[in-house]
């Protein structure tokens, strides 16, 4: 039942911020007579919709986290158990909220409700985890997400990273982009891959896209500052930036922020926004500042099944495939997935190289060519 209730609450999976997710599940006479679960914020709490309409009188209700006892933008769920009859509570994991922490569970137990707590508690923490982080840091919760080659680069020679993973792995990254309050990038990745950073289709969140650009750098023309019909971008500059760089982007309806450190800025906006999640998305300079803050809490990584090769290509310089490399993306060795098994704590890939006809790629000639 914990485990329905589970996928209940993720239904509400980028909506329910800066709430958490929540699910529940009412069993009576050992059938399930009600479900629900968070929609988002303002909407009804899980255990108010699985509560609607059913007679849950003398029922067990599932619920992945503690019911609340204060009163929020809706009343107490613990005083709606408590009116609907319901006899035993299964609670995944109490709130990490200082307001409510052991308090539902609490006021439950004063009412004769058989409470117990912690099934399935590392789902239900897991499900909760950028909650917690928030409530007890008051900082939002950082994904760090990059795709390199099966050889450990994160571009072709000519810097150009599109695409290294597949559609349906960028796919996935959308659906992460519409859940997320900003998505960040510096400029280096501006220049090189002229990102629109939007979510494609439209998410449950419009993100705010954010360029991380000291000396101002990127150009008017590109696609971030074209695109702000579809949603708010800010710059976080420094006085390096020259001022005529800053007006034009202004302008265009950009936010501009000058910051001494931008990684601060970046924070302090996070914080005074009261944004849950940001994600970063690159390059390597914004990541290795970020890591070296220990800000990130979740990594993404998606391993292409192409190999790009080259010493001087972004990425680790004695990776495992060196010289010559591709210099297009067009260029790379194409590899097939053949497994993919969890190793310990490594992952095991396994691929098929693609045949390529007399090499075909790292500047080797094509059949074509040869023809
Ligand atoms: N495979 C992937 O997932 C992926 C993702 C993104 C990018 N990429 C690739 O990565 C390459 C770009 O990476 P990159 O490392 O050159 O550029 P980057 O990390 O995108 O941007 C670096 C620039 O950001 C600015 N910046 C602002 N605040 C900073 C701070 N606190 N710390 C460091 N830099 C700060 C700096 O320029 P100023 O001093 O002018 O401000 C710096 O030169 C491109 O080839 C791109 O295609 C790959």
């Amino acid at each position: 039942m914990m485990v329905r209730a589970l996928q209940l609450a993720r239904k509400g999976w980028g909506r329910t911020a800066p709430n958490p997710m929540v699910g529940a599940v009412i069993v009576r006479n050992g059938r399930v007579v009600g479900e629900g679960f968070h929609a988002g914020v303002g909407c009804v709490h899980a255990e108010r919709m699985a509560l609607a309409g059913t007679e849950a009188f003398g029922s067990t209700a599932f619920i992945t986290l503690e019911p609340c006892s204060h009163f929020g933008r809706t009343g107490p769920c613990a005083n709606a158990l408590i009116a609907a009859g319901v006899k035993r509570v299964v609670v995944g994991t109490l709130d990490p909220n200082p307001k409510v922490s052991g308090k539902g569970c609490e006021l439950l137990r004063r009412h004769g409700v058989d409470v117990s707590v912690g099934i399935e508690d590392k789902a239900c923490q897991d499900l909760i985890r950028s909650y917690t982080w928030n409530m007890s840091t008051g900082g939002p919760w950082i994904h760090a997400k990059w795709a390199m080659s099966a050889d450990g680069k994160i571009a072709s020679l000519s810097g150009n990273s599109k695409w290294i993973s597949g559609e349906k792995s960028r796919e996935w990254v959308h659906g992460l982009r519409g859940s997320v309050d900003a998505i960040v990038v510096g400029s280096g990745t501006a220049l090189t891959d002229d990102p629109l950073l939007n979510v494609r289709p439209d998410g449950k969140r419009t993100p705010v896209r954010i360029l991380l650009d000291r000396r101002g750098r990127t150009p008017i023309s590109q696609r971030l500052a074209q695109s702000i019909d579809w949603g708010p971008v800010v710059v976080i500059t420094s006085n390096q930036a020259p001022l005529e760089w800053r007006r034009v982007w202004r302008a265009k309806g950009v936010e501009i922020l000058a910051a001494e450190d931008c990684l601060d800025a970046l924070k302090a906006l996070a914080q005074s926004r009261q944004w849950s999640e940001l994600l970063l998305e690159g390059g390597a300079q914004i990541l290795g500042a970020a890591f070296a803050r220990g800000w990130v809490n979740e990594a993404h990584v998606f391993v292409g099944a192409k190999i790009l090769g080259g010493v001087a290509a972004p990425g680790p310089i004695w990776s495992p495939v060196g010289d010559p490399g591709a210099l297009t993306m067009a260029e790379a060795q194409q590899l097939v997935l053949a497994d993919c098994q969890v190793s310990g704590p490594d992952v095991r890939l396994r691929y098929w190289v693609q045949e390529t006809p007399l090499g075909g790629s790292f500047g080797r000639p094509k059949t074509e060519d040869i023809a």
